[in-house]
């Protein structure tokens, strides 16, 4: 892809491509690819900052990133979230240099401008004898970033002409709320992410937590072989896949005849999520014994059940995830597990011990996932591989379930590539300039 005449066919091809069930492998690992994702779909998205429940007190404050530009998310001291560039006026040092912390201002290392944590500029040394009256410091505070929050996520836009955050999720909430209404109280993050670097396309884990369930019972094996995972392959490609055409977003919910509704949980909880879900959701939850979705571009979540003692009835833990892309083939990963705020404390320990042995860094479905992942985006990368397409034909044919009682487009078996081709459109109409 020498040009941008080049690029721009390529996206065109490609577009087309997915329209007819096919894919490039170029897609996961090109520095061209991974500079028009820069350009025109991360400087225009929704993108995930973080949760509500990570900023709990005025001060609080955590450290993210929007494609290649930091950016400080902060709540002041009158509770207010505010996201800010982590960039100072004066010559673009980096205010805060550390991932989370409480502050009420931010004091740049370089001459000492002096912000406080809502981005407003206060303090300028030398300001009297210095500037002599030439610098206003209204005009020079923390570049904002535009936020919106959904049931304690928050996400922020570098495109102020973007529609609303409402009106990107497009009806997905209705799925969001399957991982956020355990209780009436909500959720809350265990503890702070787990965050690494990994030499892994951030599409390949968007796609896979759109709904691969075709991967579990292969990938995944040992969890059923010795029992931590209490399902069976042929139960696990039952249920639905379920996507928002013109948005992206998937879920994948598999079904288990034999799995108790709402198991996994505990009794005192299970009544407050009934109620705090409506009954169209509650009676989605009941059949859904993995949940497994992606908001598009780049953020995941999952609730699976996972024995802590093999062949014990599963605990149902949630986790949440964003790939963040650093570089073409390259990611950098944050991984948090998500508990119901009302739980007994019992529960959110076991849940935070599931989440950890399956899906924390070093859990074992990771290890299992991002063995994969790193070789598909090896592969990717070498000349021969690049131009083929993948095929993404399962499923082409599928009708939506008119019984489902759910939004979107829900299509039967779980096992399907119908969410794929809807998020790669997606991603398509970005890197077109046509989203
Ligand atoms: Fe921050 Fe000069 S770069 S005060
Ligand atoms: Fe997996």
């Amino acid at each position: 892809l020498r040009d941008s005449t080049a690029l721009a066919e390529w996206v065109s091809r490609t577009r087309a491509g997915i329209g007819e069930g096919r894919f490039p492998a170029r897609a996961f690992n090109d520095e061209a690819v991974y500079a028009l994702e820069q350009d025109r779909l991360f400087t225009k998205a929704w993108c995930f900052l973080a949760h509500e429940s990570e900023i709990p007190s005025p001060g609080d404050y955590v450290t993210r990133a929007i494609a290649n530009n930091n950016i400080i998310v902060a709540r002041d001291e009158h509770g207010e979230v505010h996201a800010s560039l982590n960039m100072c006026r004066h010559r673009g040092n980096v205010m805060c240099k550390s991932e989370m912390g409480n502050a009420s201002h931010f004091r740049c290392s370089y001459h000492g401008w002096t912000y406080k944590n809502s981005g407003e500029l206060v303090g300028v040394p030398y300001m009297k004898e210095g500037y002599e009256g030439r610098l206003k410091r209204k005009d020079w505070g923390l570049v904002a970033v535009r936020v919106d929050t959904y049931e304690g996520l928050v996400f922020g836009c570098l495109d102020p002409a973007a529609p609303s955050l409402e009106d990107y999720l497009g009806g997905f909430q209705f799925y969001l709320d399957l991982y956020l209404k355990h209780g009436l109280g909500g959720v809350e993050v265990h503890g702070p992410p787990d965050h690494w670097v990994a030499d892994t396309d951030w599409k390949i884990c968007a796609e896979n937590f759109a709904g691969d369930g075709y991967h579990t019972p292969v990938a995944h094996q040992f969890g059923f072989n010795l029992g931590y995972f209490p399902s069976s392959g042929t139960t696990h490609s039952q249920g639905w896949a379920v996507s928002v055409p013109g948005r992206g977003h998937g879920i994948g919910l598999g079904h288990s005849p034999d799995f108790p509704a709402f198991g996994g949980f505990p009794d005192e909880l299970v009544a407050g999520m009934k109620e705090a879900m409506s009954p169209a959701q509650a009676a989605v939850f009941a059949q859904t014994r993995t949940a497994v979705g992606t908001v598009f571009p780049n953020l995941s979540f999952l609730m699976q059940p996972f024995s802590l003692v093999p062949g014990q009835p599963g605990v149902r833990f949630v986790t949440m995830r964003l790939y963040h892309p650093v570089g073409p083939g390259r990611m950098e990963m944050y991984s948090w597990c998500l508990v119901p705020k009302d739980a007994p404390q019992d529960y959110k320990t076991e849940a935070y011990r599931a989440y950890t042995l399956a899906f924390g860094q070093a859990g074992t479905f990771e290890q299992d996932d991002f063995e994969n992942w790193t070789k598909v985006t090896r592969s990717a990368a070498s000349g021969l591989v690049r131009d083929l397409d993948f095929p993404y034909v399962m499923g082409m044919e599928s009708e939506p379930d008119p019984d489902f009682p759910g939004p979107g487009h829900a299509v039967r078996p779980y096992v399907n590539d119908t969410n794929f081709r809807t998020l790669w459109s997606r991603w398509g109409d970005y890197l077109a300039g046509e989203a």
